[in-house]
């Protein structure tokens, strides 16, 4: 099984990648193939409808997505949504890449201000694009995160497992 894990921060010093590197983690540990996209590492040109869709890294983004069985997509919350790197990633993206695939959403807020805004942006944007989002739904805070920006909160890491768990149980369930 193939899971896309996607780190939806631009910023050289991000928390949600530090999420993103904890799914990952789990997701190995349950022998599972991760297809790791991170937005501030594979940096995506704007999405313009013309010849930048050939860049080597929406090459890579599109043949990830085409591959994975399954999604697990986290964001940090800008101002109240997903940030404008996940979101140009998925401008990249259409419907045949998600269709009838499991993903579920995770998110980092800041200063106890939320991260549920963000994540109703995000999964907004994933049913658009004919994903079967999960229920289940995760929020940190930038407290949870040492200054190397690791997921330190054992409940919160402990909580991510049960949902790496969770999808992976229902990316088998839908017969992959
Ligand atoms: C431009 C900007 C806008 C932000 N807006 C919000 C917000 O609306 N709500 C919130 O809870 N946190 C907000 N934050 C805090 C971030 O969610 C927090 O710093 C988070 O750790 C950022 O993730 P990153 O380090 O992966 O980029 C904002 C941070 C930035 C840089």
């Amino acid at each position: 099984m193939k899971v896309m894990v996607v780190a939806g921060s631009a910023r050289e010093k991000s928390n949600t990648r530090g999420l993103a590197q904890t799914i990952k983690n789990h997701l190995e540990q349950l022998g599972v193939d991760v297809l790791f996209f991170d937005a501030g590492i594979h940096e995506l040109p704007i999405y313009k409808g013309g010849t930048e869709a050939e860049h080597p890294n929406v090459m890579q983004l599109t043949r990830y997505a085409e591959e994975a069985d399954a999604f697990f997509v986290c964001t940090p919350e800008y101002h109240s949504g997903m940030s404008g790197a996940l979101k140009n990633a998925f401008d990249f993206l259409n419907g045949d890449y998600f269709r009838g695939k499991p993903a579920m959403i995770a998110a980092v807020g800041g200063g106890g201000k939320g991260g549920i805004n963000a994540l109703n942006d995000l999964r907004t944007v994933l049913r658009a694009l004919y994903a079967f989002v999960l229920p289940e739904q995760y929020i940190t805070d930038a407290v949870c995160y040492n200054d190397r920006c690791e997921l330190v909160h054992e409940d919160s890491r402990t909580k991510l497992n049960d949902m790496a768990q969770q999808l992976v149980r229902v990316t088998e369930a839908l017969g992959k």
